[in-house]
C-alpha cells in the first residue's frame, strides 16, 4: 500500500491538487512536474508526504498531509486505481483521527524521520480533541483542545526556520507578548539533512485580528472627525502634540511601538552568535543599496507600460532624485547594528487580546531562503513595515466607505506612524543598537518604507490594479519628505 506514491496517475493528481491550495506559492509560475522525496507513515492509511515541485525557475518542498484509503468517505480529494483497487485520497488535516496521530508523535517522538522536541516539560500534553479551523492563511493550523496550536510549515526549506527559531527564543522568558512555544517538529532526510515542518504554541484564545481592529479605527476617524486641516508632519520632525482627533488610533499605535521596541530590545539582548547584534557595515549598506535600486528600475519600467496618471509621472520624474538621495548609504558610514528583526511585520502579523497585543509569525518573507530570511537586519525594517500597513489600512477603510479624501486618510495614516515611530524611539534607545543620528536614522527608516512601497507597487500592478493607488500616494507622501 505504501507504494502507491509510485503510481503515475497518483502523482499526477497530486500534482494538481497541490496547484490549487492556498499554501501554493508557485502560481506565478508554470509546473513542469513534482517529485515525492519522502512518505512517512502518520498512522494506518495516514501520509506525510515531502514534495518537491519543478518549474523553470524554482524548486519548491511542501509538506502534504494525506490519507490514502481504501474505502470511500465523503468527498475525496481525488481518487485513482492501484493494482485494480481504488483508492480515494483525503487531506489528513481534515481528519481528526489524522491530526491526533500527528500530535501523539509530537508528544513522544516516536518516529525515525520525524523529531520532536519539547521545550517545556512541565506541560501535561494529553488532548482530547483536534480540528483545523478554515482559514486564509499561508500555512496551516491544528487546534488541540482550544489549548494548543500546531502550525506546519507547508513550504520547508532545510536548515533552521526563524518562526520556530525566534519563537523558541522568545518563549524562554525574554518577551512575554508571543504565544509561548511548547514543541517543534524536525523531517530528517536519508541523508541526514533536518528541516523544521511544524511549531507548536499555545492558542491565544478570545483573541481578535489586528488588521481589522486598525481598518475600524481609521474607519471611524474616516467618519466622524470633522478636522479639516491636514498638515503633513514629516516623520521624523513629528508633531509637537498628539492631534486629540483619533485618540483611540493614536493609543493604539503608541501600545505597538512599545511592544515592537520591546521586541527587538529582546531580540538583541543575547551573546548567542544567531542573535547577538552586528555593526552595520559597507556589505550591508551596498546590498541595502543595490536592491532598492534593482527595484527601483524594475517598478520603474512596469510603471512606464501602464496608462500614465499625474502620480505615475511624478513618480518616473523622481526616480533618478531617489537613487542619488540614498547613495550617502554607499558614500558615508552608518552606525547602529543590524539584529533579528520579526522580517514580515505588518498588522496581519498581530492580534489583539484585551487591551494589549500578541505577535505573531516569524517566517519572514515568503519568498526569500530560509538563510535570508535569518539574516540580521537594520530594525527599520520592521518598522518601515508596520508603517506601511497602518498607511494600507486608512486607504482599505477609505475603500470600504468610498471617501477619496486623501489629505485626511493620509493625515491618519502618517499620525499613526509618527505616533508609533515617537514610541519605538522613546523605548529602543536603551537598546544602544539603534544610531544616535538622527539624520542616519532617517535615511534607513526612508529607504526601508520606499523600499515596502516599491514591493508593494509591484505587487498591486500584477495582482490589485484597483489598489495601485496606495502605493502609489505612499510613495509620492514619502518624496516629500526628501524634495
Ligand atoms: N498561537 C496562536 N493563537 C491564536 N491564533 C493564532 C496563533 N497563531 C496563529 N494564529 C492565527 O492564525 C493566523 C495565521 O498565523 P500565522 O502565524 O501568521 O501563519 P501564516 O504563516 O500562515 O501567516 C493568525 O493571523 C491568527 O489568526
Ligand atoms: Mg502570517
Amino acid at each position: 500500500m505504501k507504494h502507491f506514491y509510485k503510481n503515475t496517475s497518483f502523482i499526477q493528481k497530486l500534482s494538481s491538487y497541490i496547484t490549487t491550495q492556498r499554501w501554493y506559492r508557485g502560481k506565478a509560475e508554470t509546473l513542469h512536474n513534482i517529485s515525492i522525496d519522502d512518505v512517512i507513515e502518520i498512522g494506518k492509511e495516514q501520509y506525510l508526504l515531502i514534495v518537491t515541485t519543478h518549474s523553470n525557475s524554482a524548486h519548491n518542498k511542501y509538506v502534504v498531509t494525506l490519507i490514502v484509503s481504501v474505502t470511500h468517505k465523503n468527498k475525496p480529494l481525488f481518487d485513482f486505481c492501484e493494482n485494480d483497487q481504488m483508492l480515494f485520497v483525503y487531506d489528513g488535516c481534515e481528519d481528526e483521527e489524522y491530526c491526533k496521530n500527528l500530535w501523539q508523535i509530537i508528544s513522544s517522538s516516536q518516529n525515525d524521520e520525524l523529531q520532536s522536541f519539547v521545550i517545556d516539560n512541565s506541560v501535561d500534553l494529553a488532548v482530547q480533541k483536534a480540528h483545523t479551523p478554515n482559514s486564509e492563511q499561508s500555512n496551516t493550523n491544528i487546534i488541540y483542545d482550544d489549548k494548543w496550536l500546531v502550525k506546519i510549515f507547508r513550504q520547508p526549506q532545510f536548515g533552521a526556520n526563524p518562526d520556530l527559531e525566534i519563537n523558541v527564543f522568545l518563549s524562554e522568558n525574554r518577551f512575554p507578548h508571543v504565544p509561548k512555544t511548547i514543541a517543534g517538529l524536525r523531517y530528517i532526510s536519508a541523508e541526514g539533512k533536518s528541516m523544521d515542518i511544524a511549531i507548536v504554541q499555545q492558542l491565544v484564545d478570545g483573541a481578535s485580528d489586528c488588521w481589522e481592529y486598525v481598518v475600524q479605527l481609521a474607519s471611524d476617524y474616516l467618519s466622524q472627525s470633522t478636522q479639516e486641516n491636514f498638515t503633513r508632519h514629516s516623520i521624523f520632525s513629528g508633531f509637537k502634540k498628539t492631534p486629540n482627533t483619533m485618540e483611540a488610533s493614536v493609543q493604539f499605535a503608541k501600545l505597538l511601538g512599545q511592544r515592537t521596541a520591546q521586541l527587538h530590545l529582546a531580540l538583541a539582548n543575547s551573546d548567542n552568535a544567531n542573535f547577538s547584534p552586528q555593526r552595520i557595515d559597507s556589505t550591508y549598506l551596498t546590498n541595502l543599496y543595490d536592491g532598492f535600486c534593482e527595484i527601483l528600475s524594475e517598478v520603474a519600467d512596469l510603471l512606464q507600460k501602464t496608462e500614465p496618471t499625474a502620480n505615475i509621472a511624478r513618480f518616473l520624474e523622481a526616480t533618478p532624485l531617489l537613487k542619488k538621495h540614498f547613495e550617502s548609504l554607499i558614500t558615508s558610514p552608518i552606525e547602529g547594528y543590524c539584529i533579528r528583526c520579526h522580517g514580515d511585520y505588518h498588522l496581519g502579523q498581530v492580534l489583539k487580546i484585551n487591551s494589549d497585543v500578541v505577535i505573531l509569525d516569524f517566517e519572514g518573507e515568503p519568498l526569500r531562503t530560509i538563510e535570508e530570511r535569518r539574516q540580521k537586519q537594520s530594525p527599520f525594517k520592521d518598522i518601515a513595515g508596520m508603517i506601511r500597513s497602518f498607511n494600507y489600512a486608512g486607504f482599505k477603510a477609505a475603500i470600504d466607505l468610498n471617501n477619496e479624501n486623501f489629505p485626511k486618510i493620509n493625515f491618519w495614516g502618517n499620525t499613526m506612524a509618527i505616533t508609533f515611530l515617537n514610541e519605538y524611539l522613546n523605548v529602543a534607545n536603551g537598546g544602544q543598537f539603534l544610531s544616535q543620528n538622527k539624520q542616519q536614522q532617517q535615511v534607513l527608516l526612508q529607504l526601508f518604507l520606499f523600499d515596502k512601497a516599491l514591493y508593494e507597487l509591484k505587487y498591486e500592478l500584477n495582482n490589485r490594479p484597483d489598489w495601485l493607488h496606495i502605493p502609489l500616494c505612499g510613495i509620492i507622501s514619502l518624496l516629500e519628505d526628501i524634495q
